[in-house]
């Protein structure tokens, strides 16, 4: 994608004008215009900051692939769906606390290659949905038009995007565990802050348990953003209705090496 378009595809995600725009990074309107229509381009010293702006790496904002991509890009690389194609049970908790009666908005956090996201679409919910793997995208996307449901899919790294428009649902299965601990309370923040009144966050974490070791295909990523405490997820949300706060430990073989994880898994309500 070219610069113009992805400027003009970030500012509409985010649900912004080209004057906002335009006034976030103090130049005029009619520029954010000639970029987007590809008759100029910004200044090179300007990148850093429409990057920051439109919660984009320099390299994904000039069409480069992200350098903090994980291996999942690999995993998703191969013939077949690796998570497969049923649904999180979160999903019918969500459709049971919040039925499709009207188009709720739905946002997706690492969305991976879109079984979650293209079953709510299905299900009447209008989704958007991110994830930091291309080549999940590119799944989630195949799978989209597969079941011929739009859903509005991009690239984005949860650790440096934040929303600036509200969803009434706001959904994450497995991701958490990449984002590191100073980021987590403005992140959170971010999320609640940007959830309509009685939308929900449905979120689960693994967390570190002692008695636990620590399982033995840990990527970088996750290491280095340091354990979720248990409870912690659940701390975040304390002035919300919580409809589900659950903690399970269960046996995994991911590497062929048998081991245990633990997850925490909150279903919360702003109210
Ligand atoms: C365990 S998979 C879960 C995928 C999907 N939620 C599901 O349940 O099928 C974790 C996903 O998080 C994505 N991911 C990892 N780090 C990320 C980040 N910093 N920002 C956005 N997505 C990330 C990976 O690309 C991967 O698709």
């Amino acid at each position: 994608m070219n610069l113009g378009k992805m400027i003009t595809e970030r500012r509409k995600m985010m649900g912004v004008t080209q004057q906002v725009l335009a006034e976030k990074l103090n130049v005029s309107f009619q520029a954010v215009s000639k970029w987007e229509n590809g008759t100029s381009y910004p200044d090179v010293t300007l990148l850093p900051e429409l990057a920051a702006v439109l919660n984009l790496s320099i390299d994904s904002l000039l069409g480069y692939p992200s350098q903090s991509q994980t291996d999942y890009d690999n995993r998703y690389n191969q013939a077949g769906y690796y998570w497969g194609l049923a649904p999180n049970s979160i999903c019918y908790e969500i459709m049971r606390l919040k039925p499709p009666t009207k188009q709720y908005r739905v946002l997706d956090i690492g969305c991976g290659e879109g079984k979650d996201a293209v079953f709510l679409a299905r299900n009447g919910y209008s989704v958007t949905a991110f994830d930091i793997s291309e080549q999940g995208l590119i799944k989630a996307r195949a799978l989209a038009d597969h079941c011929d449901v739009k859903i509005d899919f991009f690239k984005a790294d949860a650790r440096d995007f934040r929303l600036e428009t509200e969803y009434d649902i706001i959904f994450s299965s497995g991701v958490f565990h990449y984002i590191p601990d100073k980021l987590r309370s403005d992140i959170v923040g971010n999320l609640k802050q940007h959830t309509t009144q009685n939308g929900i966050n449905a979120i689960n974490v693994f967390v570190r348990k002692p008695f636990i070791s620590l399982a033995p295909d840990m990527e970088e990523s996750e290491i280095s953003a340091g354990d979720w405490k248990s409870g912690e997820l659940f701390m975040y949300y304390h002035d919300w209705l919580f409809h589900k706060n659950e903690e399970t430990i269960f046996n995994c073989n991911s590497s062929g090496v048998p081991h245990k994880h633990c997850m925490d898994v909150l279903i919360a309500e702003k109210v």
